[in-house]
């Protein structure tokens, strides 16, 4: 269930924290199998992880199902992540969405034709002071405008 590969990309996180503690990866490690899986999470993987790190399964589910960074269904190879809350609201987040949404021809929630870009509307990214702002897989883009944002989705395709 998880790879050789991820489990020593594990335990380099494992390694981080003190002895017994190894349940404190599991932000990473949920992280790594997720990458090896397509970009989602099943219960069955959150489960492995829960098992690596000698956790109770309930613990590695509630971080799976608490952060907006693990998909539980499938996505696109590159999860743009627009924060919708009310410093990126104020600053013009619904109207960019709307704009992201026509450019890609799919709704938030939705995978393009190509499956290559899906959309996902999240709650404050911790970054309010460049709102309007995204995430893609791991980096931010803040002070979106509409020409930034077509600049940006070009250059993944
Ligand atoms: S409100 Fe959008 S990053 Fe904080």
């Amino acid at each position: 269930m998880i790879s050789i590969d991820a489990k020593k990309q594990i335990d380099v996180w494992i390694a981080k924290y003190p002895k017994d503690r190894q349940s404190s990866a599991v932000m990473q490690a949920l992280k790594i199998v997720q990458a090896e899986n397509e970009n989602r999470l099943s219960s069955d993987t959150i489960q492995a992880v829960a098992d690596y790190l000698d956790m109770p399964g309930i613990a590695a589910q509630e971080v799976a199902t608490f952060y907006e960074n693990y998909n539980h269904k499938k996505v696109g190879k590159h999860v743009i992540r627009f924060c919708h809350n009310i410093s990126c609201m104020l600053n013009g987040a619904d109207d960019l969405i709307k704009h992201l949404e026509n450019k890609l021809g799919v709704k938030t929630g939705e995978i393009t034709a190509d499956g290559l870009i899906s959309v996902k509307k999240v709650e404050c990214l911790g970054a309010c002071v460049g709102a309007p702002m995204f995430q893609i897989n791991d980096e931010y883009s803040e002070n979106l405008t509409s020409d930034k944002i077509d600049q940006i989705v070009d250059n993944l395709k």
